[in-house]
């Protein structure tokens, strides 16, 4: 069967970036290292007044096209993933098919468009759309792009307000595809939850404390029911495991989770892995919070492992860099923490091909995802091919009032008009509602 996958990648970054140990900290009062240690983040991107989720989706999709040689008769089918839509009924990829359409010969009449939405979630159930298209071969030999876009931006003074990002990832879907080839198996974790919301309101209500616990759960369940289709996994069976990122410090606690799941060799300590490492409370303990003290002493012990840190260097933490300088970018995080693996694995002369990824997907509301992907023999040149860390580092650093200002542009409640802080350079831009995309 031949192998469909993900054949390309573009990351767009927003152009601003707000600095949180240096310029959020201070303000905040709080110790720097709450940020860069505890959540794992340096910096948020933010977008510019002039962007907002179509221009950097398209700007991102436009790079990917031009690189790749790519005409719209190409594309067969347009996706866009986001938590952000300003539009109930148009789907956001009209918009940004509008856009590319300026800039290529031909249009997108042909091509089938949508909009997903499941949270973070929604830029793999993309994928899986295009996956699935192409599959039952109702392609006609185009492939897909799939675009995840965001403005993770918080109301002022949120708990979240540290974990802000914005950016796109721009994914071309193929047969034979250079990157990463997608396997059928898939493992889900999903529940009514209401720990993240947005109804019909530019910022989320958040219970924070609750959404990490919401993400572990589900989490753990994808897993075992991705066992159950898969066989079981081995902690020495993949060589990264790129998870849904909303801060690095969120992926250190499912790592370490999905650790305890998947060493079933260890040596450590086998008879408290027994007796404590199941759910519900084994009836060793006489309540939950005897159950939970004793369950925190083990997860201590275990993460204090060489077997467990050298795992977590190895596999986990090489997905991070990348958030750790952006933030979350909702639905486009998880695919950020695959192009950081790779990244990493291309700058350290890793040959990848053959090996393979646990990508772990997640959205608030709630669901979890788990599939498997393998490197494919094409992958070092489409690494090589992002420009990432220019972006970041061309970004425009804001001082505490320019994000005040920047912060107050993109909430749709005020009406505030501010100055640029970066010149956008032949790139779409948001130059006021009806007048779209227009590029400069
Ligand atoms: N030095 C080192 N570490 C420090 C520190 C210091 N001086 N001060 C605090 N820390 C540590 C804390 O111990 C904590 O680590 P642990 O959780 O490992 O104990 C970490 O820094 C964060 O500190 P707090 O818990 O006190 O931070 P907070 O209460 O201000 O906010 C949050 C944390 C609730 C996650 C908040 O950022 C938030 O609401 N974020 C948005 C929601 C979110 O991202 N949830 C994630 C799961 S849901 C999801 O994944 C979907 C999505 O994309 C939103």
């Amino acid at each position: 069967m031949t192998a469909v996958g993900i054949d390309a990648i573009e990351i767009w970054t927003g152009n601003l970036k707000l600095d949180l140990p240096g310029t959020f900290a201070p303000e905040k009062g709080e110790d720097p290292e709450k940020y860069t240690k505890g959540l794992g983040l340096n910096a948020s991107s933010f977008p510019d007044s002039y962007e907002d989720i179509v221009t950097m989706g398209a700007n991102a999709a436009h790079r990917l096209m031009e690189r790749k040689g790519l005409e719209p008769d190409d594309i067969g089918r347009i996706d866009v993933a986001t938590e952000s839509a300003f539009d109930n009924s148009k789907p956001v990829s009209t918009y940004v098919a509008g856009c590319l359409e300026q800039v290529f010969d031909g249009d997108f009449h042909h091509a089938n468009k949508g909009e997903r939405k499941f949270a973070c979630i929604a830029g793999t159930q993309s994928l899986d759309d295009a996956y699935n298209w192409i599959r039952a071969g109702r392609n006609r030999g185009r492939s897909a792009l799939v675009i995840a876009t965001d403005t993770a931006l918080y109301a002022r003074g949120d708990a979240g307000e540290a974990t802000q990002g914005a950016g796109a990832v721009a994914m071309l879907i193929s047969e034979d595809p250079n990157l990463v080839e997608l396997s059928a198996e898939q493992g889900y974790g999903s529940a009514d939850e209401t720990d993240f919301l947005k109804p019909n309101q530019q910022f989320p209500s958040v219970d924070g404390k609750r959404s990490v616990q919401v993400y572990l759960a589900r989490m753990r369940e994808a897993l075992e029911d991705y066992e159950s289709v898969a066989g079981d996994v081995h902690s020495e069976d993949f060589a990264y495991a790129p998870f849904h990122t909303p801060f690095p410090g969120m992926v250190r606690k499912a790592a370490l989770l999905a650790y305890r799941h998947v060493i079933r060799d260890t040596s450590l300590e086998d008879d408290l892995a027994d007796e404590i490492g199941r759910q519900p409370r084994p009836e060793a303990f006489d309540t939950d919070d005897d159950y939970r003290d004793a369950l925190r002493e083990y997860m201590d012990l275990l993460k204090e492992t060489d077997a467990y840190q050298e795992w977590y260097a190895e596999t986990i933490d090489p997905t991070l860099s990348i958030s750790r300088e952006v933030g979350n970018w909702y639905t486009g995080s998880v695919h950020v923490a695959r192009a950081s693996a790779l990244k990493h694995a291309l700058e350290n002369g890793r040959d990848m091909t053959g090996e393979a990824l646990l990508v772990g997907s997640y959205g608030s509301g709630a669901q979890a995802e788990i599939h498997s992907e393998v490197v494919r023999e094409g992958w070092e040149d489409e690494i090589e091919a992002l420009n990432v860390d220019a972006q970041l580092e061309d970004r425009y650093d804001m001082s505490w009032d320019d994000y005040e200002e920047v912060h107050d542009v993109h909430n749709h409640d005020m009406d505030v008009d501010v100055e640029e802080f970066t010149a956008p350079e032949s790139e779409f831009v948001f130059d006021g509602w009806g007048r779209m995309g227009e590029r400069k």
